[in-house]
């Protein structure tokens, strides 16, 4: 079960404003291409791929085959079908894979959602070759200055949410006890864009965004007031938000 209900709704809103641009994803296309070595042929499985925009950007960046696992039917719908992408059904825990079937896992911004990450990091060993990369892209509350990252520095509460996600010190004994260990962590910056855009975007944005939706009303205008001010200050320089790309191997 997610945080949240990743509905028709959910799923049409994180498709309009969550899928990062991909002229804003240089620093992570590269970070990636160095820990993947990505070869013809290559398999890489997209666990939790959403709407499937690093799915498509995995293929189109490095020619592998991936194959984009997601519970949810309404996420799973909007994933570009086309060669190079398989689509099935499944999730952390349940990868309608075999073993030794996969050459990298990619797992972004979804541990969160992981009932139980010691049966997922097992799951996700099963279907990995011996010595396959799991590639991460989150924010962990054991991180520094996770809190004021762009765009979530304007409504601070949000850390009441992000607080409960898993820290890095737990993600990587998950991952250990399955017999994946830490190899490297990299944080990266993806461009997003501007504060004027998160306004005109930030009422589609909180009913995609996990942290958001648990924002009290009160606390969101608050929020929209402090971008408002943003805005009128530096508003159209797009800015950027830095996450952790984790290895294990
Ligand atoms: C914030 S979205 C991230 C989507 C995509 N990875 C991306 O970065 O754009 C989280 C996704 O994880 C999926 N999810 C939730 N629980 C999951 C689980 N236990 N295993 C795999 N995926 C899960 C949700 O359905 C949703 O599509």
């Amino acid at each position: 079960m997610a945080r949240i209900s990743y509905d028709d709704q959910t799923a049409t809103a994180y498709k309009a404003v969550r899928e990062v641009p991909r002229d804003g994803l240089d620093a992570w296309r590269e970070a990636v291409r160095r820990h993947l070595e990505p070869a013809p042929g290559m398999t890489v499985v997209d666990i939790g791929a959403g709407t499937g925009a690093f799915s498509a950007h995995f293929g189109d960046w490095f020619g592998v085959d991936v194959v984009a696992v997601e519970p949810s039917a309404s996420m799973r719908s909007r994933i570009p079908r086309r060669p190079g992408i398989r689509v099935l059904e499944g999730d952390a825990a349940h990868i309608p894979l075999p073993d030794d079937s996969a050459d990298a896992a990619w797992m972004s911004l979804m541990i969160h959602h992981i009932p139980d990450l010691e049966a997922a990091a097992r799951e996700v060993r099963r279907v990995l070759r011996p010595g396959a990369p799991v590639l991460i892209r989150q924010a962990y509350p054991d991180r520094p200055d996770r809190e004021r990252t762009f765009p979530w520095e304007f409504f601070p509460e949000t850390a009441r949410t992000t607080g409960t996600f898993p820290t890095l010190e737990a993600t990587c004994r998950a991952f250990a006890a399955a017999g994946l260990h830490r190899d490297a962590l990299e944080p990266l910056p993806e461009v997003l864009m501007s504060p004027a855009q998160f306004l005109d975007r930030v009422d589609v944005f909180r009913r995609s965004d996990t942290s958001m939706r648990d924002l009290t009303d009160a606390e969101f205008e608050q929020g929209r007031v402090r971008l408002r001010r943003a805005v009128e200050e530096s508003g159209h320089t797009p800015r950027s938000n830095w996450l952790d790309l984790l290895i294990l191997r």
